[in-house]
């Protein structure tokens, strides 16, 4: 039985195969997200992988409905498994917006779903590290956001060298487009031209902005010019102060293809611009009110960091640290009527925080202590028991080869862990 195309297996490391994704590598990242999103002050919350179709349908925009992995539950719901974090997001805070203090500063790490043409960095299912602030329309928010985005990356070990933050603005592109004589509702139909223009050949764009009135060579040359909007420039004033003025960039080829952005916007990229979009986001001033059908309004920011590009990306660079198999110590049972003993010694480690393993079953000596270097345990536990049935215990240090002999008790102090 295969898996899925565009799913992905998880194995500890070693992996047994090129074609498979690494269980520990995912935690490393896991764990600097979680921390660094800890230190800006952002909590956790989750939701349900499998929502109505109606979540998307309006709010999300044409491309990611045309992505939905949908179909009708046995109660005869229209349903969709979640393509992106926000609109559930928009649903959580509007049902109980009066119980958080304003702003919120909330994060999530969803697994996400869209049936997508799989291409080097775009499955059809991944993690999204998801940070969001809600309640503040101030740029400082924008700031924030970006902030702690340079820092996630910053954490992974990428610096000003390997990535860049293209900052824009949906109002900036608003402006531009209200200036011209074009058809105001058709303004989305504009910014799905823009979304493409990099990926797009020139007379593709040049068709599609021509049938709203628009000249490709006028486009391109407001995208040269990037006069930052007032908002962009208190948010790279921002920034700056918190010295990461190198990080960002105005670029306003960024637009975002999802329909709900209303102002500043920004995508990270690698420099070489060999990898897909690392990262995404913007201000959404409007999604909490569409959800609530109007009853809450609360202007939002936030963006969102998949964990493919970003793998990809730092594997590339060799940033990963070496993500083995780690035991504080392995218990080596070698005299079964001693087994007891151990099994009480073991518990007790565990317990107290220990990481410890040992035999399940009789097992020769020298194969026992081959698991305990596989393992790469920093001590192993022998126990004795004296002829006068007294039970101590054989620590040995497998870096140093120190030994020491210490009664049951004494073992945990001795085990001196990193
Ligand atoms: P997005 O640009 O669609 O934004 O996705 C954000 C990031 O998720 C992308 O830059 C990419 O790293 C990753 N990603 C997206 N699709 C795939 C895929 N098929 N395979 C692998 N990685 C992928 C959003 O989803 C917004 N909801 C983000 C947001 C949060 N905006 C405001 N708050």
């Amino acid at each position: 039985m295969e898996r899925l195309p565009g799913f992905r297996d998880f194995y500890p490391e070693p992996l047994p195969h090129s074609d498979v994704w690494s269980a520990d590598v995912r935690n490393y990242l896991f764990d600097k997200w979680r921390n660094t999103a800890r230190a800006f002050g952002f909590r956790e919350y989750d939701g349900p992988p499998l929502e109505p179709l109606d979540l998307y349908t309006l709010k999300s925009g044409e491309e990611i409905v045309g992505q939905l992995y949908n179909f009708i539950d046995k109660g005869n719901r229209a349903v969709a498994l979640r393509p992106e974090m926000t609109p559930t997001l928009a649903r959580l805070v509007g049902a109980h917006e009066r119980h958080y203090k304003k702003p919120v500063k909330w994060f999530s790490i969803p697994q996400l779903f869209r049936y997508e043409r799989q291409q080097k960095g775009r499955l059809r299912e991944h993690f999204q590290f998801n940070a969001d602030l809600l309640g503040e329309t101030d740029p400082a928010a924008d700031a924030e956001l970006i902030a702690l985005l340079i820092s996630l990356l910053q954490a992974c070990g990428l610096t000003p060298s390997d990535f860049v933050i293209r900052l824009s603005s949906r109002n900036a592109w608003h402006d531009y487009f209200a200036r011209s004589s074009a058809d105001p509702a058709r303004e989305y139909e504009f910014y799905q031209v823009i979304d493409k223009l990099e990926r797009a050949t020139p007379d593709e764009s040049e068709a599609k902005l021509a049938a709203l009135g628009l000249s490709l060579d006028a486009v391109r040359h407001f995208i040269e010019a990037g006069q930052p909007t007032p908002e962009l420039s208190t948010i790279i004033q921002d920034l700056s102060a918190r010295g990461l003025a190198e990080f960002v960039k105005i670029d306003y080829n960024v637009i975002r293809g999802l329909a709900y952005y209303t102002g500043p916007v920004f995508e990270a990229f690698d420099r070489q611009g060999q990898f897909r979009a690392i990262a995404g986001g913007g201000r959404y001033d409007h999604l909490v009110g569409l959800i609530t059908g109007g009853k809450v309004q609360l202007p939002a920011a936030g963006f969102g960091l998949g964990d493919v590009v970003l793998t990809e990306i730092i594997t590339q660079r060799r940033l990963l640290p070496k993500l083995e198999a780690r035991l504080d110590a392995f218990c080596l049972i070698e005299d079964e009527s001693i087994r007891r003993d151990s099994l009480r010694l073991i518990h007790e480690l565990r317990q107290a925080g220990c990481a410890v393993d040992f035999p399940l079953a009789p097992l020769k000596s020298d194969k026992q202590f081959k698991r305990a270097l596989d393992s790469h345990a920093a001590y192993t536990l022998r126990l004795e028991r004296s002829t006068h049935g007294e039970i101590s215990v054989r620590i040995k240090n497998l870096r140093t080869r120190e030994e020491n002999v210490a009664s049951p008790a004494e073992v945990l102090p001795l085990l001196r862990l990193p």
